[in-house]
């Protein structure tokens, strides 16, 4: 397993809209194991594929206490959304940034799993919003971009000038 290099926002890279996995190999196999080896280092609730540069519809998400109850969405759909919620999010390529965003309060989600078994989830709270979260970097959306025009120039400029900090330390 590998430690995968997780891209910061506003990284051009994160725009880009994943597609379908055709096939659950060995390849794909791999890429979940990394994945959660790099969402659980993090630490992270969730990682999808687009975060680590692999643009394929691949999730993986542990919104449990123990960090032990592993989801994994290959080619993920959601086929109910209902209701709504607004709920502080942070973001693995928003490193340091928590905004309160407003989604859907309860969702079914429909995907596959790293052993090619389809499956149905239905999701609330915590888990809903992340699938949400996590399917939006999929089709190369971060959360801020839900945010008002000001607090997005406000984030860009503030991880801006801690890259440039970075840069020239
Ligand atoms: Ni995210």
């Amino acid at each position: 397993m590998a430690l995968l290099e997780i891209l910061e926002y506003p990284d051009p890279r994160l725009f880009t809209k994943a597609q379908p996995v055709e096939r659950i190999d060995a390849s794909v196999q791999r890429l979940v194991e990394d994945m959660a080896e790099t969402m659980y280092a993090a630490p992270g609730i969730g990682l999808a594929a687009t975060q680590v540069n692999v643009h394929r519809r691949v999730i993986v998400i542990d919104v449990s206490e123990e960090r032990d109850a592993l989801l994994v969405l290959i080619n993920p759909e959601l086929i109910v959304i209902e209701g709504e919620r607004v709920s502080e999010e942070g973001c693995l390529s928003v490193p340091g940034i928590y905004e309160p965003v407003r989604r859907a309060a309860r969702v079914v989600v429909r995907a596959t799993n790293q052993h090619a078994e389809p499956f149905e989830l239905a999701a609330e709270d915590m888990l809903a919003v992340c699938i949400q979260h996590e399917i939006d970097h999929l089709e190369g959306r971060v959360f801020v971009d839900k945010l008002s025009q000001l607090k997005r120039s406000r984030i860009r400029a503030r991880l801006q000038k801690r890259d440039r900090v970075r840069a020239s330390a």
